[in-house]
């Protein structure tokens, strides 16, 4: 099943109901077993292309140490990932008026010991970024592994949510979180819904 198919499945009532009531939902099995593995595998064959995060233009930051590559049309089958999350900005904007006009997205690549410190991704409305997302795209993952995402909901309670394979964590961009340091090479793609149009 295509991408742009599975999302037109997922439980958006759901989904909703928990960004309304706590700021960030989760969607297992967010993709057919097929698609799953072919994003698994572009981001696979292109970690040779991933760079620093910490480092944006030549200042280097200590908040983070993840590795990512940003998506476009050349990488396909992540393409479609977004293509996915451009109807499930519309679904979002049918339901809650986000005014969601673009989407943007990068893999990321955390090696053993790599981390993002606490951060939010909009902190003070200082970007157009609304709606945070992050697909795990883990072959498999384990409890003692660490790599957990650490959120605060809009309440103020803090969730520990794993990585595991093929979810879709969605949650509000001005959330505090971090990532935990984990022991084993961790994949994902970060996506964010904006308000602001197409930047390329
Ligand atoms: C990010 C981020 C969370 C995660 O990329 O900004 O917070 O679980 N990612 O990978
Ligand atoms: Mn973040």
């Amino acid at each position: 099943m295509l991408p742009i198919s599975a999302a037109s499945n997922w439980n958006i009532h759901q989904l909703c109901d928990d960004l309304n009531d706590n700021g960030f939902a989760l969607l297992d099995h967010a993709y057919s077993d097929d698609f799953f593995l072919q994003i698994r595998e572009e981001c696979l064959e292109n970690l040779q292309e991933f760079k620093d995060a910490a480092i944006q233009n030549g200042v280097v930051s200590q908040i983070r140490s993840d590795h990512i590559l940003w998506i476009n049309p050349e990488l396909p089958t992540a393409y479609q990932h977004i293509k996915a999350l451009e109807v499930l900005s519309d679904l979002l904007n049918q339901n809650f008026y986000l005014g969601i006009k673009n989407v943007e997205a990068h893999f990321a690549c955390y090696n053993p010991g790599e981390f993002y410190a606490l951060h939010r991704d909009n902190p003070q409305q200082k970007n157009h970024r609304i709606i945070s997302t992050v697909l795990y795209l883990q072959e498999k993952w384990q409890e003692n592994w660490g790599g957990l995402l650490r959120l605060q909901d809009k309440h103020g309670n803090w969730h520990l949510i794993e990585p595991h394979p093929n979810r879709l964590a969605v949650f509000q961009s001005d959330l505090l979180h971090e990532v935990l340091a984990a022991q084993q090479q961790r994949l994902s793609i970060t996506g964010w819904l904006r308000s602001d149009q197409n930047l390329w």
